[in-house]
């Protein structure tokens, strides 16, 4: 049997192209002891890929050159030689970027009330950011303001949601109309504000009319900086990501920090990881909510192993309109 696998080619200097990667077809290496063998269906690219491209320092090693790129999917065992799994078992995987992969560290997706792909997005990794992100750091209050950024992506979709269910007035941020329509109409936000339109501070301020409380920050840059200047005393702003600044060649210079000394900010930055030992807690209730129909979820699927480049290029640039995923099979 052979795999198609993505490894990567070169580290990329600003923006991702396409020749960072190479696409190399080998045999599929059989399972040892303790081992499954598993066919990646799903495929998930997130946003922290780029960051894993690049060999500065991180929380976490990046990939090296020739190594296949890093990612979580969802999986069928073939082939078993661990007693805990047999063939057909449906796994989340760290395989990253390839057809079929041997692993020992899987996890068993059992009670399948939802499509497979659900737990690389809303009930997988994004979803875990975004309820432990916003209960643990935000901690939203009834009433409060939450400011949403990157509002109709994987991450930032469940966040408003959630901030609706606290009780909140929810206001997205995201990159044109057809986003922001969706984001209001769809998910049911309170406003969302096109930072394309080149108004920003104007029409934060104006769907903000009681400043911000909160502040689920997924882009950084220009649009955390102006949203400084529009925080309440006692506000938090939890630092999930900064994604407009993960190609640029320089970090962006913030000029409105004194907002945080003035109003006794609490600004925090976070990695799901830290809450692995209660990922079954978030688990339990974004499904509950999901089946309830309290959660909508879109998905922006690119076909085939071989696209998978051209979907995180496409995803880094805002060019996904929900969780993007990569059909494997
Ligand atoms: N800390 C953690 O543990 C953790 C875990 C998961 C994700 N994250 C972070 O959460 C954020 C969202 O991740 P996700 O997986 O949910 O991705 P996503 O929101 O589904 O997709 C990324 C979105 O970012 C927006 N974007 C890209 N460049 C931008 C720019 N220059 N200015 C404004 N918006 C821009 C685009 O939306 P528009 O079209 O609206 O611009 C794009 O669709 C990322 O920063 C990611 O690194 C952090």
């Amino acid at each position: 049997m052979e795999n198609t696998r993505v490894v990567l080619a070169s580290r990329p200097k600003g923006w991702v192209t396409e020749d960072n990667f190479r696409i190399e077809r080998v045999p599929v290496a059989p399972p040892r002891e303790g081992e499954v063998l598993v066919k990646n269906l799903w495929l998930s690219l997130d946003p922290y890929m780029r960051g894993r491209m690049s060999d500065a320092k991180s929380y976490v090693k990046g990939v090296d050159i020739g190594e296949v790129m890093v990612g979580q999917t969802v999986g069928e065992v073939l082939e078993s030689k661990n007693t805990g799994f047999k063939p057909g078992d449906k796994v989340l995987t760290q395989l990253g970027w390839q057809l079929f992969g041997v692993a020992r560290d899987v996890v068993k997706l059992k009670d399948l009330q939802v499509p497979l792909s659900y737990y690389l997005g809303i009930l997988g990794m994004p979803g875990m950011t975004a309820f432990f992100g916003l209960k643990e750091i935000g901690q939203p209050k009834e009433g409060e303001t939450l400011v949403v950024s990157a509002a109709s992506g994987a991450v930032g979709s469940v966040v408003g949601q959630l901030g609706k269910l606290s009780g909140c007035r929810v206001v997205g941020i995201a990159g044109g109309p057809e986003k922001c329509g969706y984001v209001v109409k769809e998910l049911g936000f309170d406003a969302c504000v096109d930072y394309k339109a080149g108004r920003l501070y104007e029409d934060l301020k104006a769907a903000c009319p009681k400043g911000v409380d909160v502040s689920f920050e997924n882009v950084g840059g220009e649009i955390l900086d102006t949203l400084l200047r529009l925080m309440n005393v006692g506000a938090r702003i939890v630092v999930c990501g900064l994604i407009s600044e993960y190609n640029a060649a320089e970090p962006y210079g913030y000029r409105n920090m004194r907002a945080v000394l003035v109003n006794r900010i609490r600004m925090q930055g976070m990695i799901v990881f830290d809450w692995k030992e209660r990922y079954g807690e978030a688990l339990k209730a974004l499904a509950g909510y999901l089946a309830q129909g309290k959660l909508k979820y879109r998905e922006s699927v690119v076909e085939g192993i071989e696209n998978s480049p051209k979907g995180l290029i496409a995803l880094l640039k805002g060019g996904n309109f929900g969780k993007q995923l990569v059909r494997l099979a």
